[in-house]
């Protein structure tokens, strides 16, 4: 387990240069053990730079990060690299070797691991990532664009590190191809209770997956806080040029009509979930459209008509009224 804490935390590159620039402005943040973290902002607004840290590739130009308490002078730099696994932008880039399999153990020369060890480990990180044995052999070059990401991304995990680093792992993908990797990396969370931090542009799936928020803006941290608090938060989003999930901008224009909705829903199923509460309040009850009502009628069926009324019949004697309004 590692927890990785960044004290007004300052990069600048090139300093003492003309071209000198300040990407990242006392950041100050806790990372700990088993936490989803997403880190959202413009592009330009110090992403990729505030992971870079999280691996020892950057150092701070002022402030400090420490790793369990340590400075990072305190661990092996090799060391540190296994334990925090940083999948950079477009790792495709990165693949070189003649095949996956040699592509995928790369990261595990130098560790002493038997053959056949390595063998396992690197069977697991392809299965991981949703990949199956037939591409062990394969040449990196001859995959589609996802696949090659995939692979990369098996490079990083199969060291098993304590916390995962993703730069904008899901960009240039389909929508089915992000939703299937962000799937398999929160398997691999709850698996192997991994730290995950994730940087990405991609408002829907930070909502359904982070748990903490940070949104930089040129370098500072505009907002930070639970996905839910964040993303309520429509204004500051916009003042930074980023977008609230859809379903949350419909349910914030709903409470309009609906005062006592709750606008600070992230997700589609917490928007289901809210209205089927709302329409409960009402003394009715949410039916899914192939269920009847007590009464057993077709046409509550056909028409989707809501239960209703006190001569109706309450079977389940849960105080909602379960026949429907044409029965
Ligand atoms: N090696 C470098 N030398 C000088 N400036 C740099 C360097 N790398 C990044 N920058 C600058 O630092 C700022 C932050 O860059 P960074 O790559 O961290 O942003 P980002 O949020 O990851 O953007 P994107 O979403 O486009 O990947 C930018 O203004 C960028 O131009
Ligand atoms: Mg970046």
């Amino acid at each position: 387990m590692l927890s990785i804490r960044l004290e007004n935390l300052s990069h600048t590159y090139q300093r003492g240069t003309p071209v000198e620039k300040t990407a990242l402005h006392n950041i100050t943040l806790l990372i700990e053990p088993g936490m989803f973290l997403g880190i959202a902002g413009r592009s330009g607004s110090g992403k990729t730079t505030l992971l870079q840290h999280l691996n020892g590739l950057l150092k701070p130009t002022s402030g400090c990060i420490t790793f369990n308490g340590s400075p990072m002078d305190g661990h092996g730099m090799r060391d540190l690299r296994r334990r925090v696994g940083l999948v950079f932008q477009h790792p495709e880039n990165q693949l070189f070797e003649e095949t996956v399999c040699r592509d995928i153990a790369f990261g595990l020369s130098g560790t002493g691991l038997s053959p056949a060890e390595i063998d396992i480990r690197v069977r697991g990180a392809l299965e991981a990532v949703g990949l199956g044995e037939t591409f062990l052999n394969r040449s990196p070059f001859e995959l589609s664009g996802g696949e090659k990401r995939r692979v990369a991304i098996a490079g990083v995990i199969v060291t098993d590190p304590s916390v995962l680093v993703l730069d904008e792992p899901t960009a240039g993908l389909d929508p089915r191809g992000r939703r299937e990797l962000l799937d398999h990396i929160v398997a691999l969370r709850r698996e192997r209770g991994m730290t995950v931090v994730l940087a990405t542009h991609d408002m829907e799936q930070m909502a359904r997956h982070a748990e903490q928020v940070m949104v930089l803006e040129n370098g500072s941290s505009a907002l930070f806080g639970t996905a839910r608090d964040v993303f309520r938060d429509v204004g500051t989003l916009e003042r930074v040029g980023l977008e609230a999930p859809r379903i949350t901008i419909l349910m914030s224009k709903l409470k309009k009509v609906f005062p006592e909705i709750d606008d600070g829903i992230v997700t589609v199923d917490a928007a289901v979930e809210e209205l089927k509460r709302l329409h409960r309040r009402q003394g009715l009850r949410w039916r899914d459209h192939d269920e009847r009502c007590a009464r057993g009628s077709v046409c509550c069926r056909e028409f989707g008509s809501p239960p209703v009324g006190p001569q109706d019949e309450d079977p389940d004697g849960d105080g909602i009224y379960d026949a429907c309004i044409s029965c």
